[in-house]
């Protein structure tokens, strides 16, 4: 089963950096992530970690900033992305990262069982339809080493159906930034967006998706640093 979905080809994912004009949180939930997976490991010499959905480079930045003993690779599915996030790279070592073109599930399905110390997603894992997002769950859980610990900073519902909409919609009037700054056409592709998120088959519940990783066998599970609709969602692999 292949995702053939291609929601970032267009003009919101080629001007993602812009994002964060109408997402005042976004670094807050980059860096937090970064550091709920380097507090992880304290006093560790090497850290494997993968980072699923790299885009433009935003949380491989802070992770190469953050921790000189982390070996990064990056995948991501949009081949526009690389160039963006290799310029953003450009002044850390050669040795400390690879990132190359990439679908989550297809590179996950190629490596063996306990390969990576760590696994990290930002804003991605959101964007997939609910079953093929548990089957990459369940990859994620095979190549993460014992003790190892996944990261998931992303749009993540609470259950409570009235919070949530109150949530969706202080982010979408977000979203007239993009007018006030005369691009009304990321307006109506980040609204749009947001919109097709909301679909049954897709919406990631924070209910969810602990009930999801621990069924895996994920322990240690939580959701912190929650900003409206975004937050960071982690689990460990037991020892
Ligand atoms: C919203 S951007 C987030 C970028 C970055 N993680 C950050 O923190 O800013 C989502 C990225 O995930 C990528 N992506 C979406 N689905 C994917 C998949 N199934 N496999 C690999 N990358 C995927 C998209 O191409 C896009 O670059």
């Amino acid at each position: 089963m292949a995702n053939t979905e291609k929601r970032f080809s267009n003009k919101a994912g080629e001007e993602y950096d812009l994002f964060s004009l109408a997402l005042p949180h976004q670094y807050e939930i980059q860096s937090k992530a970064v550091e709920t997976l380097i507090n992880h490991f304290t006093g560790a010499d090497s850290i494997k970690v993968l980072e699923i959905g790299f885009g433009t480079g935003i949380t491989s930045s802070e992770l190469l900033s953050k921790d000189k003993d982390i070996h990064l690779t990056g995948i991501d599915s949009e081949p526009k992305m690389l160039k963006k996030a290799l310029s953003k790279l450009q002044f850390f070592p050669k040795e400390q990262f690879e990132l190359c073109t990439d679908e989550a599930y297809e590179y996950l399905k190629k490596q063996e069982d306990q390969s990576f110390n760590a696994i990290i997603s930002v804003w991605v894992l959101h964007n997939l339809k609910r079953d093929f997002r548990n089957k990459i769950i369940s990859e994620i859980f095979r190549v993460l080493k014992s003790g190892g610990i996944f990261v998931n900073g992303d749009k993540i519902a609470v259950t409570e159906p009235a919070l949530h909409k109150e949530h969706l919609e202080w982010q979408l009037k977000k979203f007239d930034v993009f007018e006030e700054t005369s691009r009304p056409d990321l307006k109506k592709e980040w609204t749009d967006h947001y919109i097709e998120d909301e679909d049954p088959e897709r919406i990631l519940y924070e209910n969810e998706f602990i009930q999801r990783l621990e069924k895996e066998g994920f322990v240690d599970l939580k959701i912190t640093d929650r900003h409206y609709m975004d937050a960071v969602g982690f689990g460990t692999k037991p020892q």
